[in-house]
């Protein structure tokens, strides 16, 4: 598939650059893909029950009391409606965008088959709650709508009469069929509401609001648009005339036009095929998973950090098993796992100040354990020449810098979140560079959802570990841009580079590791 990923993903890293610089890292509605289709779907849902209070549900008065809500009282019920159908548009580009870009970021494989697969009933309701609403106003639109998705439906060998015998005559239609429409245009949204829960069981805090500002910011233009454009009906149905001319919604009917081209039968087995496809998605083919967290009791005391740090839930609580003092260990769930490595980062036991056969966390990774990690840094540290060294602790998701090597080190890890802030410190009071910059994924966007976040907080000294008030902090900087950036990563490294120089060399420790340097250093200050 990678064929097909490289070319999304890049299209993806050239739009987040733009949006960024338009909308903030913050604000850019890329980063808040699934959080703003939830946020449509509250405003569909508002509008939605407005609207009930004025809809007749008699074929032939539902037309006309949409007509009153359009005309009469457009100023209310008339900007409810096109805020129903807007927002529900909205949500249906929302979805579309937010399946490509999981899908480019390859967050769709591995453990994330879970919310992977359980966005395709997703999508089918959500096509059900559209194609239901749009018979509702029971225009030629409805009727076109009604006629095309029951000579559709009775492909299936599911009903005993045909129901696209319903729109034969005027005389055929009755109110218990449109009370029917009815009732899947309220129970689907209920569904799809609860399928949207079961979606995000396996996402810890998932991010179901955008940030203020870009909500407010999103319903300003849907207002806007529904006052320069209101949604309005078209000519009432009238089922002895056969429709020839609509005005599509391209996002909920644009499959509708294939029906004049293939029969009933082909569009049921073209649309099951891309939607099998799309929910197997995960196994074609399967990731090649990286080792899970290991957790190590003789370091485990307990303290539950790496609990509330683990983006995707992977480890809980249990009780004790091998006797320590503590109550409760950690135990990490391999089928939740993605081996980011945000609870070796958050494991109090993760220090570098020990001796090279000491160490040895709570929690850790097989394929780069914190052992790997100090040696990469040490590697690096070496490789660094003349005045103003800066390492740079990198995602490996994140933006590379274009120009390596001199006063520039660079140390991959899985995800900013595995760098314990002790490691800054063990750079820095160790004279291994002048400076030390962290960089990952932009503001919202961390590829392993919290690394950058958590980063910030502990840096900040507001998340546990924090980083040690000893630490000068005008020798630590922070980036965080979406990959594109590689070239204003460097930039931002030549600046702090040039910061450094005029400091002067980082003052070298002068102490040798040893145990009693790691109690100071995990305890005194944490
Ligand atoms: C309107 C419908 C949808 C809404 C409102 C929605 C909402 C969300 C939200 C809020 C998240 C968590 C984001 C976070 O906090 O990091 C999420 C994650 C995800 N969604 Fe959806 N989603 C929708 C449809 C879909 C569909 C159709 C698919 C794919 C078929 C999909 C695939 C995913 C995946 C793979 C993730 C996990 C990303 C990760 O593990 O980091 N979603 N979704
Ligand atoms: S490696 Fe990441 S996903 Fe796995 S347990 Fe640690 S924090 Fe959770
Ligand atoms: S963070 Fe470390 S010490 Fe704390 S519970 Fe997890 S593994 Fe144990």
């Amino acid at each position: 598939m990678t064929w097909l990923q490289r070319p999304v993903r890049a299209a993806f890293d050239i739009a987040e650059l733009g949006l960024d610089r338009v909308f903030s890292q913050h604000w850019n509605p890329l980063h808040h893909l699934g959080a703003l289709g939830f946020f449509m779907y509250w405003i569909v849902a508002a509008s939605g029950i407005y609207l009930y209070i004025f809809f007749d549900t008699g074929i032939t008065a539902a037309y006309s009391s949409v007509e009153y809500m359009t005309n009469d009282q457009w100023y209310l019920a008339g900007v409810m409606r096109s805020l129903h159908r807007y927002a529900s548009d909205a949500m249906v580009l929302f979805m579309v965008i937010h399946m490509a870009r999981e899908f480019g970021l390859d967050r769709y494989r591995g453990v994330r088959w879970f919310t992977w697969s359980t966005g395709v009933p997703i999508i089918v309701l959500l096509f059900v709650c559209g194609i239901t609403g749009y018979w509702l106003v029971w225009d030629q639109l409805a009727q076109f709508v009604a006629v095309r998705s029951t000579e559709w439906l009775d492909w299936l060998p599911i009903f005993g009469t045909p129901t696209a015998a319903n729109f034969l005559t005027p005389e055929s239609l009755d109110d218990r069929f449109f009370s029917l429409m009815i009732f899947i245009h309220i129970a689907a949204p209920l569904i799809l509401l609860l399928i949207l829960w079961i979606h995000l069981q396996r996402v810890s805090r998932p991010q179901i609001n955008p940030p203020r500002g870009l909500a407010v910011g999103m319903f300003a233009m849907m207002l806007a648009l529904s006052l320069v454009m209101p949604a309005t009906s078209h000519a009432p149905a009238d089922l002895s005339t056969v429709v020839s001319v609509v005005r599509l919604d391209w996002y909920y009917l644009g499959l509708y036009p294939l029906m004049d081209y293939w029969s009933a039968g082909t569009v049921w087995a073209a649309l099951t095929v891309v939607l099998l496809t799309v929910m197997f998605l995960p196994w074609m083919p399967p990731m090649r998973r990286a080792a899970t967290a290991r957790v190590y009791l003789d370091h485990c005391n307990g303290c539950v950090r790496c609990v509330d740090d683990c983006p995707f839930g992977a480890v809980s609580m249990v009780p004790r098993t091998d006797g320590a003092k503590f109550a409760e260990e950690a135990l990490v769930d391999p089928d939740l796992c993605v081996s980011c490595g945000i609870c070796v980062g958050a494991c109090p036991s993760s220090t570098p100040f020990r001796r090279r056969g000491e160490i040895v966390t709570g929690i850790d990774l097989p394929d780069f354990s914190l052992a790997d990690l100090r040696a990469a840094t040490e590697a690096a540290a070496e490789a660094l020449d003349g005045e103003g060294r800066v390492l740079v602790f990198g995602c490996a998701h994140g933006p590379r810098p274009s120009k390596k090597g001199g006063t520039t080190a660079f140390v991959t890890l899985p995800c900013i979140g595995m760098l314990p802030p002790s490691f800054i410190d063990y750079t820095l009071s160790r004279g291994l560079a002048d400076g030390v910059m962290l960089s990952g994924c932009a503001e919202d966007a961390c590829y392993h959802r919290f690394g950058a976040e958590w980063t910030d907080a502990r840096v900040d000294r507001q998340r546990d570990p924090q980083l040690r008030r000893r630490v000068p902090r005008e020798r630590v900087r922070r980036h965080w841009a979406g990959r594109a950036e590689g070239k204003a990563l460097s930039a931002e490294i030549e600046r702090f580079a040039d910061g450094l120089r005029q400091l002067g060399p980082a003052a070298s420790d002068p102490l040798p590791p040893s145990s009693e340097r790691i109690l100071e250093t995990v305890e005194s200050d944490g």
